[in-house]
């Protein structure tokens, strides 16, 4: 059984490498490569899965994953520019692909090991990346 917790949060961001030209990260990263940033309004699910407690009837209570949610996703990531504030973004590219490998590591150290944990993060309404720890 699963079950899933969405949080959001608005971040900005750009794209680009520091040990590539100019034009060699334009010609990689295009629109994305703005030096000015550009922002997201970004939906993360965070799926859990495990068995239903026969006493409880939950896999997991929700309130335990939406605390987890705020306080190691939303308050460490919302309004924040990815590149400048965070540093866990300080030489990683934030690419969806590796927001979503630094949220899953975030909420995998904090949640019981009896769970597996699989997360979605929605960029844009069009483009989702998944993870699972690999
Ligand atoms: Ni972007």
């Amino acid at each position: 059984m699963k079950v899933c917790r969405r949080v959001t949060f608005n971040s900005a961001h750009r794209l680009y490498r520091k040990d590539w030209s100019d034009e060699q990260n334009n010609a990689i990263f295009g629109k994305c490569n703005n030096p000015n940033y550009h922002g997201h309004n970004y939906i993360l699910e965070i799926w859990i899965e495990g068995n239903i407690d026969p006493e409880t009837g939950y896999v997991i209570d929700l309130k335990i994953v939406k605390d987890l949610a705020k306080s190691e996703i939303e308050e460490r990531f919302d309004h924040r520019n990815l590149n400048l504030d965070c540093p866990e973004f300080k030489d990683l590219n934030p690419t969806a692909e590796n927001i979503a490998v630094v949220c899953w590591n975030l909420l995998r150290a904090k949640l019981d090991s009896k769970y597996d944990l699989s997360i979605r993060l929605w960029e844009t309404e069009n483009n989702v990346v998944e993870y699972n720890g690999h």
